[in-house]
């Protein structure tokens, strides 16, 4: 029974499923975790640095609300380059997760339907229930690209927001330049409003990122440092778009998170510096290594090439993905279920952001698990 206080918007956040897979593996000595959302690699040195320098030389207080303004600078400048959109304007947020947040609060009326492709980073059915909206899902099974005559034939009177993710957790999938234009076609002629969450465009290893932005300019896009630069916990992020939207997601700011964390700000300044492209290379081989081994143990694989998970398909006979994964874990692999991202519990998340030693161990228990083997 909840707690007769909560809210009735509170049974959005049912974290039950994922939890019972972490109760088993709080239980593990050495599990062999690909189950992480987040890079492996160090925070590069220069960016500690700067982050240990401006909490030093006192900027501990509040900054302002849309951001330190030579970081804004900096990624107003980078925007401008690859838009060169008159009316684009940029907030600093608190994550990538605090500019959902203020959008979806500012673009969504109770009652609204937002389209979202299934499967869905996990926050988004949630972000949007707490705006009183409804998920529309697109179902992307088995290869996980965008349908643009689904997602036409999905639309109604309702129909407020479009949500793309791409490169998307949690498949890995980049959608193609065509797709993503006919997104943004189809997103303006029924002048519905789109979302792009690019937090993993750093990392596309066989395409360049196409962003609908580049064809719509009226599109919001959030993006952020946490994936990029491995400072999930900074909680640092951005969001661009239209001026009188930003505007408003700036006051929404004002009135919730306040601001970005301002020393790491600072620190932010030095990462759009610095180039990480060789942790990209490393992971497009982890990327081959991963699909590969599970293409050879049996396993059916969608192409992926971009953020660093796969999503591969439970084997026939395995049982449900929770099943499935129940068993890895009792093996000690941890991985995630299909369901916690998904209507359908058929699939699951493996994230390749770990050492060759760690992913070859997974694909060790994989093997064993494959009714193949
Ligand atoms: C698709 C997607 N969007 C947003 C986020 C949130 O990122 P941040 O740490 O910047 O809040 C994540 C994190 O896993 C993600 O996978």
């Amino acid at each position: 029974m909840p707690h007769p206080w909560l809210a009735k918007r509170t049974s959005l956040f049912d974290s039950s499923g994922i939890r019972k897979v972490f109760d088993l593996a709080a239980k593990m000595s050495d599990p062999i975790n690909l189950s992480i959302g987040q890079p492996d690699f160090p925070v590069p040195d220069p960016i500690k640095e700067a982050a240990i320098e401006a909490i030093r030389t006192d900027n501990n207080g509040y900054s302002l609300t849309q951001g330190i303004p030579p970081l804004r600078e900096a990624l107003q400048a980078r925007i401008d380059a690859e838009y060169g959109q008159e009316d684009r304007r940029v907030l600093v947020t608190s994550g990538t997760s605090g500019a959902l947040v203020l959008a979806m609060l500012s673009l969504v009326d109770p009652g609204d339907e937002v389209i979202c492709f299934d499967p869905y980073f996990v926050m988004y059915p949630a972000l949007v229930g707490m705006a009183g909206g409804k998920c529309v899902l697109i179902d992307t099974y088995p290869d996980f690209r965008i349908d643009v005559e689904k997602v036409a034939a999905a639309i109604t009177p309702r129909t407020k927001l479009i949500l793309l993710n791409s490169p998307a957790n949690p498949t890995g999938v980049v959608a193609t330049a065509d797709e993503v234009r006919s997104l943004a076609g189809l997103a303006a002629e029924h002048n519905i409003a789109l979302l792009s969450d690019e937090i993993y465009r750093d990392f596309c290893y066989d395409t360049q990122l196409a962003s609908p932005a580049t064809w719509n300019d009226q599109t919001l896009v959030v993006d952020g440092f946490s994936k990029s630069y491995g400072v999930t916990g900074w909680r640092l992020g951005w969001v661009h778009g239209p001026a009188a939207i930003i505007d408003k997601l700036t006051m929404l700011q004002q009135y919730t998170f306040v601001c970005a964390p301002h020393p790491l700000q600072h620190a932010g300044l030095v990462a759009l510096e610095t180039d990480i492209s060789q942790h990209v290379a490393d992971y497009a081989t982890r990327r081959d290594l991963m699909v590969n081994g599970l293409r050879d143990a049996g396993y059916e694989v969608a192409s992926t090439s971009g953020a660093f998970y796969v999503f591969p398909k439970v084997p026939e006979g395995a049982g449900t993905a929770t099943e499935f994964v129940t068993r890895a874990i009792e093996n000690q692999l941890l991985i995630i279920p299909g369901s916690i991202f998904s209507q359908r519990d058929t699939h699951f998340r493996i994230s390749y952001a770990a050492s060759p030693v760690t992913i070859e161990r997974g694909l060790e228990v994989l093997r064993h698990l494959s009714p193949v083997s």
